[in-house]
């Protein structure tokens, strides 16, 4: 006899507790679209398909690689893509995977084992902490960007084989930046591997729009940096740029790349597309760097990014002023737990290269209200 009453029961909590998720309808009816990940406003660059169509001649374009990269499914835009990035890099090797949740998942598993430690900032986004439970390796957290908390962990690593520090550059829900130099000196000091999710960072930071690595001027003394194309790059699937043994290793050992059918060539012509063009659009990371200051000093927050959290407490507060501002035709989200920690929930406004201060001011008088 199966029972379906405790599945019931959880979605009549959720919904007791105001937070019950249901896919929206409606997402193109809003004026402004300030909850997605299109950071420099290029999906709706009708030029850019154009040019992309141009290039890329139509017969060549196939829907799906009907196989694992291991068997048939190495399309030559996959090894063209890997070629894009890693010379970008300037480093030894890129990886591809079919999305930061894949990379996350497969990477931290591949390469530790319960001989090895992962110390991970306490606020990692979820794809790094199903990563990290899929492996062996014991974990330690360190509170939020607190540097001084994971070097007294660090301190007692020599019971490990291999350490590795685990972080976002930009956060994901709360937009904060993590100082990578300094991040970079520990892993040297204490002799652990360095592991940075660029999925906030990639397109919107740096000159060459690499990330903060490229910002940050650490590039070449970041072990892994990982980044996903379904954010400012506009597609889908993420890179890790490694060193050659590891690239080697992780297409032996990660699971989430050798046990899934292969990103299709059309999709990874146009993220090498995209890629290629990144270093352009570097007016487009002015201007959003530019909005997002002044929008964030505006509203009395302290965000570093065009990610800014406006902390309200309760779900019901800010599920109260998230529907406020979509009606005036802001397309806002409240962000609730377990997203966020329990009488943090918020609104997350996504900024995107394509606003004008105007368009945004309206919401700055009504969150005062
Ligand atoms: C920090 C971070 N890493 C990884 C991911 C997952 O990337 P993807 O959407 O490509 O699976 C996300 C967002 O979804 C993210 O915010």
């Amino acid at each position: 006899m199966t029972n379906k009453s405790k599945y019931i029961q959880t979605i009549e909590d959720l919904a007791h507790n105001k937070n019950l998720r249901t896919f929206r309808n409606d997402i193109d009816s809003f004026t402004y679209n300030l909850s997605s990940n299109d950071y420099l406003n290029l999906n709706n660059r009708e030029d850019l398909y154009a040019q992309f169509n141009d290039e890329y001649s139509f017969t060549k374009k196939k829907y799906s690689s009907t196989s694992s990269r291991l068997l048939t499914g190495n399309s030559s835009e996959y090894v063209a893509l890997e070629q894009t990035l890693q010379s970008s890099f300037n480093r030894e090797a890129c990886l591809l995977f079919n999305s930061g949740y894949h990379a996350n998942c497969g990477i931290l598993p591949a390469l530790t084992d319960s001989n090895d430690l992962i110390i991970a900032d306490k606020l990692v986004h979820a794809s790094i902490i199903d990563g990290i439970r899929l492996s062996k390796a014991k974990l330690e957290r360190y509170k939020h960007l607190d540097y001084n908390h994971l070097e007294r962990i660090l301190q007692k690593r020599s019971d490990y084989n291999n350490v590795f520090i685990v972080t976002e550059s930009i956060f994901s829900m709360d937009g904060d930046i993590a100082d990578l130099q300094l991040l970079v000196a520990l892993k040297e000091k204490y002799n652990a591997f360095l592991y940075v999710d660029e999925a906030h960072a990639i397109g919107t930071r740096g000159e060459q729009g690499l990330g903060c690595v490229e910002e940050q001027n650490c590039i070449n003394n970041v072990d892994f940096i990982v980044g996903t194309f379904g954010k400012a790059i506009v597609s889908v699937g993420a890179y890790v740029i490694c060193d050659s043994v590891f690239k080697d290793y992780l297409i032996n050992t990660a699971r989430t790349l050798i046990f899934t059918t292969a990103l299709p060539p059309v999709n990874l012509a146009w993220t090498n597309f995209i890629c290629r063009n990144l270093v352009q659009f570097k007016q487009e990371r002015m201007s959003l760097h530019e909005l997002s200051n002044k929008f964030a000093q505006a509203i009395g927050e302290q965000s570093t990014s065009n990610i800014i959290p406006y902390i309200i407490g309760e779900n019901t507060d800010a599920i109260a002023k998230a529907e406020q501002l979509q009606k005036l035709g802001y397309l806002v989200l409240p962000i609730r737990y377990p997203t966020v920690a329990k009488g943090t929930a918020r609104l997350r406004f996504s900024l995107h290269a394509g606003l004008k201060f105007s368009d945004i001011e309206p919401i700055i008088h009504l969150l005062k209200e």
